[in-house]
């Protein structure tokens, strides 16, 4: 349920529209380098009078633009970028996955609708809470990441196929065409992607192994790589979504789990539910935000932390990325990640404070913790009295990790589409399905393998993450779409045009999602970068535990020494750790000038073959 202190009702849009638009935005158009402590000189983002699509894989890219040129809305060409990124970056694009699409579309003349479409996998019938753990209670290294057994039961097919049934213009076959092409007739791959397919995840399992690295005669930069197998199973959906989940692809993935000992079964498959839920909707700055409900915890630790931040004016503090702005920038990440920790799980299955988290008051009474000079420690942090209940007893720990993608569509007619989706580890699980040729998930290491035992990103959460039959797992996902005030016609017949959208964003990268979402959207509605600047700026990140503040590479080092001096353990990451290459997330972002309705697309540059395409 949104929080309802943070809905913009039209008289309080009212009221904003006699508000100029933040004097940052007009940055937009203008595309000045900010002066900011560090250098990196961005391209000009990408323009478009009519529509956009930025994605992580130009194929994708322009397999929306061809949607939307054959008259599809912003949905059908979500659908042709999800199936399409399931061919051409099986890294994070999926079938055998799960994600979110957050959607904001036209229905009638000063009608939107907004809808969250939930296709987050699901744990299977056999799951249990200690199924990770060995005879002495200790997490078996491993078990939830790789194999047959890491799997949750897909939602990704599910995701998309409900969403263009109801919010599509097009037919699904129309929207799958795309991929089904690229699928058969193969696409050409760059030096990084036919390196990405060396991965050790896919040469432990044969049939990966067959598919994506020809048994060990590698695919070469300029490779031709098609998928006949995906091919196959592609226009099977195409022609009857419903097989991948009662049909014969159902049979088939569960009799590939049984032989294999994998735990997804022909009933799982059938009793899988895509959950249409209402988006979170805060404001920032008059803006309204819509973003992630649970079972992510993206959303609302993202407003809880522009609900911190609102009460500062952090241009005066500095420019983008200035140590006063880093330090109250990460006292919100503190403490709105110390309220993940403790809270956040499957809506379906636990209760949540969710309003109470999203509330101005409680975000003021936060602002009172923080001192204006010195970190807090995290040890030392003390959530504020008579807000939250008290958390569940015991602390759990999930694992989470490496990759995910995240596209953004805007359609001629200003529908909007942000999606996040992942199998979670690069390359999921590992396991390709023999005779289908996807591969699956490895959600399964989202949940809390063992309460209290810390993994390997140090995150803390509350037992309302334990893994059981049925669930979701929590994730740190954040599509999010902001968008303008309501334009309102004042007398007594009160009539308003619904607020247009002005970002549209998202980003891979486990935790890391939520601050990099904060961070760009920071980034633009205070500091005025454009989108390819937000992107580009190095990124930092603080979870509550580790107490420990992450900057990216590319971070400049005389912040880094001033945020010492203020009291902060800093950890810059380093090229040469093959874990943590000195960067990460992706945010792939579009942004509309609210003055020309110009888009404006940014493709982060930490990917080599993305692309942002409009028309
Ligand atoms: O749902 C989640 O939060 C994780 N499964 C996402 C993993 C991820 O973003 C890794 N990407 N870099």
């Amino acid at each position: 349920m949104p929080p309802s202190t943070h809905i913009l009702t039209c008289a309080l849009a009212l009221a904003v529209t006699a508000v100029s638009l933040p004097a940052q935005t007009a940055a937009q158009s203008a595309a000045q380098p900010a002066a900011n402590p560090y250098t990196i000189v961005s391209p000009p983002p990408v323009r478009a009078e009519h529509a956009m699509v930025v994605t992580v894989q130009h194929d994708a890219s322009d397999a929306g633009v061809e949607i939307l040129k054959h008259g599809g809305n912003a949905v059908d060409a979500a659908v042709a970028v999800g199936f399409a990124l399931a061919v051409v970056y099986p890294f994070a694009g999926n079938l055998g996955g799960g994600g979110f699409m957050l959607i904001r579309t036209h229905t009638g003349p000063n009608q939107v609708q907004t809808r969250f479409l939930d296709y987050r996998e699901m744990a299977p019938a056999a799951a249990t809470a200690n199924m990770y753990l060995d005879a002495q209670g200790n997490v078996i290294p491993g078990a939830s990441i790789s194999g047959y057994k890491a799997s949750g039961v897909p939602g990704t097919v599910a995701g998309l196929c409900y969403t263009q049934k109801h919010f599509g213009k097009l037919s699904l076959a129309a929207d799958m065409a795309p991929a089904i092409r690229l699928a058969t007739d193969g696409f050409v791959l760059s030096a990084d992607e036919a390196r990405a397919l060396h991965s050790a995840n896919l040469g432990r399992f044969p049939v990966s192994a067959e598919i994506f690295q020809r048994n060990g005669n590698f695919y070469q930069a300029g490779d031709t790589f098609k998928q006949p197998l995906l091919a196959a199973t592609l226009r099977t959906i195409a022609r009857d979504p419903a097989d991948f989940y009662k049909g014969d692809i159902a049979r088939q993935i569960a009799a590939f789990e049984q032989a294999n000992g994998g735990l997804i079964t022909a009933a799982d498959l059938a009793a899988y539910q895509v959950k249409d839920r209402e988006p979170l909707t805060g404001s920032y700055h008059g803006y309204t935000i819509l973003t992630a409900p649970p079972p992510s915890s993206g959303g609302i630790v993202l407003l809880e932390i522009l609900n911190i931040l609102s009460g500062y004016n952090l241009p005066t503090l500095g420019a983008d990325r200035t140590p006063k702005q880093v330090h109250f920038i990460t006292e919100a990440f503190r403490r709105a990640f110390m309220d993940r920790a403790d809270y956040l799980g499957d809506p379906d299955f636990v209760s949540m404070p969710i309003q109470q988290m999203a509330s101005p008051a409680y975000a003021a009474a936060w602002r009172k913790t923080i001192d204006d000079t010195r970190a807090t420690p995290s040890k030392d942090l003390v959530r504020p009295a008579g807000f939250l209940p008290p958390p569940p007893t015991a602390s759990a720990t999930p694992h989470e990790s490496t990759q995910t993608t995240h596209f953004s569509v805007v359609d001629s007619e200003g529908n909007a589409v942000s999606s996040t989706y992942t199998l979670n580890f690069g390359f999921g699980s590992g396991v390709t399905v023999a005779g289908l040729g996807f591969l699956l998930n490895d959600e399964m290491d989202d949940f809390t393998s063992k309460p209290g035992a810390p993994n390997g990103f140090g995150l803390i959460q509350s037992a309302n993450n334990a893994i059981a039959p049925g669930k979701r797992p929590l994730s740190a996902m954040t599509p999010t779409i902001v968008v303008g005030p309501e334009a309102c016609r004042p007398g007594p017949d009160l009539q308003c045009k619904p607020g247009k959208p002005l970002l549209v964003l998202g980003s891979p990268g486990g935790p890391t999602i939520i601050t990099t979402v904060a961070n760009d959207l920071i980034s633009i509605l205070d500091n005025g970068l454009n989108v390819q600047q937000a992107a580009d700026a190095p990124r930092f990140h603080h979870q509550y535990l580790p107490d420990v503040l992450q900057v990216e590479k590319a971070f400049p080092l005389d912040v880094v020494d001033k945020l010492k001096a203020a009291g902060y353990t800093i950890k810059r990451n380093d090229e040469a750790d093959e874990h943590n290459p000195g960067v990460w997330g992706d945010s792939e972002m579009i942004y509309i000038d609210p003055k020309t309705n110009t888009l404006l697309g940014g493709h982060d540059q930490r990917h080599s073959f993305g692309k942002a395409a409009g028309y």
